[in-house]
C-alpha cells in the first residue's frame, strides 16, 4: 500500500483513455454506500449581508441539519477568486520533476502530493494537489521556484491576498456562529476562550486539481471525509463536483458552482466546540468527463497547542460536556487510529 501513495510520484491523468486499476473506486467510492440525490435537495444559501435575527435563525438550522452551505454576500471580490484559480492552474501545470521536488513526506508535512487521509485507501484518487500553511506561502513555494522570479512573485502575491481576505471572512463567519450559540458581541470581545479562538485561529490551504476523467463513474476526485478543523471555505471553479452527505435517507447532494458563492463546511473540531450541536459534514469530490475542476479548501483550525473543548455556552443547562479536551495534533492521531470513517474518529473523544 505504501508505494502506491508515494507523494513524489506524479500521474499523467491526460495520457490515459480509461481509468487504470490503481484508480478504480467502484467498490469504495460511495463509502458509506449511498446514492446521489434524485435532485430535490437544494444546498442552503446563507447571505452574509442579511444581518437580521431571521438570518441567524436560518444559519442555526443549516449548521445543525446540513453542516454545510453556500455563502454569498461575503464581500470577497470575484475577480480575486478568478486570479486564485488561474494561479493554481499555473502551479499544477509545472513540469512533474518540479512538483516532485516539492513533495510532501519525510521532513515536509506540507507540499505537493495526495491528501493525508489518502493513505488509508488502497486506491488512488483522480486529483493532484498541494497542501501548505497559509502563513508561509513565500518560503513554501521556493521549493517550486528556488530562484524566485515573476511567476513566483505573482503566485505568492495572489495567495497572500486571498489569505488576507479569507482570514478576515473567517472571523466574520465565526462571529456569526457565535451569535447562533447565543453569545453577545461584548462577550466575544472580552478576554475569554471565544476571543482567543478568533484571534489565534490558523489557516491551512489545500489546492486541488481534478483533471477530466474518461470514466468518471469508476473514479473519485476526493474520497468521502470530514474536515478535522473548525470550518472550511471552498473556492471552486464554475464546475460542480463537491457533494455533501445528507441524512435520512442518506444521499449525496451536489453543491452548485456559482460565481462568487463560497461553500462553507463545518469540521470535527467545531462539532466539539458546539458540544455536538453543529454537524460536521461528510463530503467528497466527484469528477467528470468534460471539464477539469480546480478548488481550494481554506481550512481554519486552532493553533497546535490550543486545548479544544465544548464551549460553556454550548453546554445546555442540565447537560455536560460530551467531548473531552483535545489539541488538534492529538485529535489527528486519534483520527488515524480510528480510521477516517464518518463519526468514528469523534467517538474516541466522546465522554461516555
Ligand atoms: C475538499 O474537501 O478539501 C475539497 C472539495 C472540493 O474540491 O470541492
Ligand atoms: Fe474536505
Amino acid at each position: 500500500m505504501a508505494s502506491i501513495h508515494n507523494a513524489a510520484t506524479t500521474f499523467d491523468f491526460l495520457a490515459v483513455n480509461c481509468v487504470p486499476e490503481s484508480h478504480v473506486w467502484t467498490e469504495q467510492k460511495d463509502y458509506p454506500v449511498v446514492p446521489e440525490s434524485a435532485g430535490n435537495d437544494a444546498v442552503p444559501v446563507v447571505d452574509m449581508a442579511d444581518g437580521t435575527e431571521g438570518a441567524i435563525a436560518a444559519v442555526a438550522q443549516v449548521a445543525e441539519e446540513w453542516g454545510g452551505f453556500l455563502l454569498v454576500g461575503h464581500g470577497v471580490p470575484i475577480e480575486l477568486l478568478v486570479r486564485v484559480e488561474e494561479q493554481i492552474k499555473c502551479l499544477l501545470a509545472r513540469p512533474a520533476p518540479e512538483k516532485e521536488r516539492a513533495a510532501r513526506g519525510g521532513d515536509f508535512k506540507n507540499g505537493y502530493g495526495v491528501p493525508p487521509y489518502a493513505l488509508y485507501f488502497s486506491k488512488l484518487m483522480w486529483s493532484e494537489g498541494y497542501t501548505f500553511s497559509a502563513a508561509n506561502v513565500r518560503s513554501e513555494f521556493r521549493r517550486i521556484w528556488p530562484d524566485g522570479g515573476d511567476e513566483y512573485m505573482r503566485f505568492c502575491d495572489v495567495m497572500e491576498e486571498f489569505h488576507k481576505e479569507m482570514r478576515a471572512l473567517g472571523e466574520k463567519v465565526l462571529d456569526m456562529f457565535y451569535k447562533v450559540l447565543g453569545l453577545s458581541a461584548d462577550h466575544i470581545a472580552g478576554g475569554g476562550v471565544e476571543r482567543q479562538i478568533r484571534d489565534t485561529m490558523t489557516a491551512t490551504m489545500r489546492l486541488n486539481m481534478y483533471p477530466k476523467c474518461p470514466e468518471p463513474e469508476r473514479a473519485i476526485g476526493l474520497a468521502a471525509h470530514t474536515d478535522s478543523v473548525f470550518f472550511t471555505f471552498i473556492m471552486q471553479s464554475l464546475v460542480p463536483g463537491l457533494q455533501l452527505l445528507r441524512r435520512g435517507p442518506d444521499r449525496w447532494v451536489t453543491v452548485p458552482a456559482q460565481p462568487g458563492a463560497l461553500p462553507v463546511l463545518i469540521g470535527d473540531l467545531f462539532h466539539v466546540l458546539t458540544n455536538g450541536r453543529f454537524h460536521n459534514v461528510l463530503h467528497r469530490a466527484v469528477v467528470n468527463q468534460d471539464r477539469e475542476r480546480v478548488s481550494v479548501a481554506y481550512l481554519i483550525g486552532p493553533p497546535k497547542d490550543m486545548k479544544v473543548a465544548p464551549l460553556d455556552v454550548a453546554i445546555r443547562q442540565g447537560s455536560k460536556a460530551a467531548f473531552r479536551i483535545v489539541t488538534w495534533p492529538e485529535y489527528m492521531v486519534a483520527r488515524e487510529k480510528t480510521f477516517w470513517n464518518d463519526g468514528e474518529a469523534l467517538k474516541i473523544l466522546r465522554v461516555t
